[in-house]
C-alpha cells in the first residue's frame, strides 16, 4: 500500500538549509519503499495573511482566498498526504512569517469545516514530523520546534519523534554557525542531516503502520476512522466542499 508524504519548507530562501534537511528526510522516507513524496517550498512565494473575516466559517468552506495565492495547492497536497514533514528556520525565536501565514489559513480553513459540521469528523490521523535549524546555539530551535509540534497536534496529526536524546519530536541544527549562505547545513552539521533522515524514515514507517492498521481494524474502529483517516476519498470529499463553497 503506497503512502504519500508531503514536505513543507518554511524558509523564504531558495535552496535553503531547511530545504536540504526536508529533502534528506523525504529521501530517507522513500528508501523505506512504497512511499511517494512531494515538497512545497515557500521560497519566493507571497502568502496572504489570514484577515480574520471568518468567511470560511460563514460559507462552511476552506479559506475563500485560497485561489489568490498558493493556499489552494497547499490544501490539496496537505489533504492528500498521509504524512507531513514540516521544516522552518528559526526567525525571531519562532517560525518564519510566510509559514505562519500558511498555517493560520490552513488550520482555520480545516477547522471551519470541523466546527460547522461540514465534515463528519476532524480526525485525520496524518503522521507528522518537524525540523528546524537556526544560526545560533540555543537560538530558539526548541520554541520553533515546539510551535510546529503544537501545530501538528492542533491539526490532529500523530507526531513522531526522531530519536532518543534529540529534543522530543525535533530534528535540526542546534549549532551556532554564523553561516549566512543558504543550503550549507550539510557542510557544518552532519548530525542534523543524520537526524533529518531518521525523522523521514520514522514518519514513513509510522505512516504505513497507521494506514495499514486503520484498514485492517476497520470493523473494530469507530466509523470516523474510515471517513478521513489517510484515504484518498476522504481528501477528495473535503476538497469538493472547498471547491463548491457549500
Ligand atoms: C528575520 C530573521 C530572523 C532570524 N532569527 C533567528 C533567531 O532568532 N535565532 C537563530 O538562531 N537564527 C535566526 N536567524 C537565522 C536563520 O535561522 C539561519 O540563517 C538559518 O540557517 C536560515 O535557514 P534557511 O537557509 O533554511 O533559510 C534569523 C534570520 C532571519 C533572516
Amino acid at each position: 500500500m503506497s503512502c504519500r508524504i508531503l514536505g513543507i519548507v518554511g524558509s523564504p530562501r531558495h535552496k535553503s538549509s531547511t530545504e536540504v534537511l526536508v529533502n534528506q528526510a523525504l529521501e530517507a522516507a522513500r528508501v523505506t519503499g512504497d512511499i511517494e513524496t512531494e515538497i512545497i517550498t515557500l521560497a519566493g512565494k507571497r502568502v496572504l495573511p489570514c484577515i480574520g473575516c471568518y468567511k470560511c466559517v460563514e460559507k462552511k468552506s476552506l479559506c475563500i482566498f485560497k485561489d489568490k495565492d498558493c493556499l489552494g495547492e497547499i490544501y490539496e497536497k496537505w489533504l492528500q498526504a498521509d504524512g507531513i514533514i514540516i521544516g522552518s528556520p528559526v526567525y525571531h525565536l519562532s517560525i518564519t512569517g510566510v509559514l505562519k501565514n500558511v498555517l493560520d489559513r490552513l488550520g482555520e480553513g480545516i477547522w471551519s469545516l470541523r466546527a460547522t459540521s461540514a465534515i463528519d469528523s476532524g480526525w485525520f490521523g496524518k503522521v507528522g514530523g518537524v525540523i528546524t535549524q537556526g544560526m545560533a546555539t540555543f537560538g530558539g530551535q526548541e520554541y520553533t520546534a515546539q510551535y510546529l509540534v503544537n501545530h501538528l497536534l492542533l491539526m490532529n496529526c500523530l507526531v513522531v519523534p526522531a530519536e532518543f536524546l534529540t529534543v522530543p519530536g525535533v530534528v535540526g541544527s542546534f549549532k551556532g554557525n554564523r553561516v549566512y549562505e543558504p543550503g550549507k547545513i550539510a557542510e557544518y552539521d552532519e548530525t542534523a542531516v543524520k537526524n533529518a533522515r531518521i525523522m523521514g524514515k520514522r514518519v514513513a514507517e509510522i505512516t504505513k503502520i497507521v494506514k495499514v492498521g486503520t484498514k485492517q481494524l476497520k470493523e473494530q474502529l469507530p466509523a470516523e476512522y474510515s471517513s478521513y483517516v489517510l484515504t484518498k476519498e476522504g481528501a477528495e470529499k473535503i476538497l469538493a466542499i472547498g471547491k463548491n463553497g457549500k
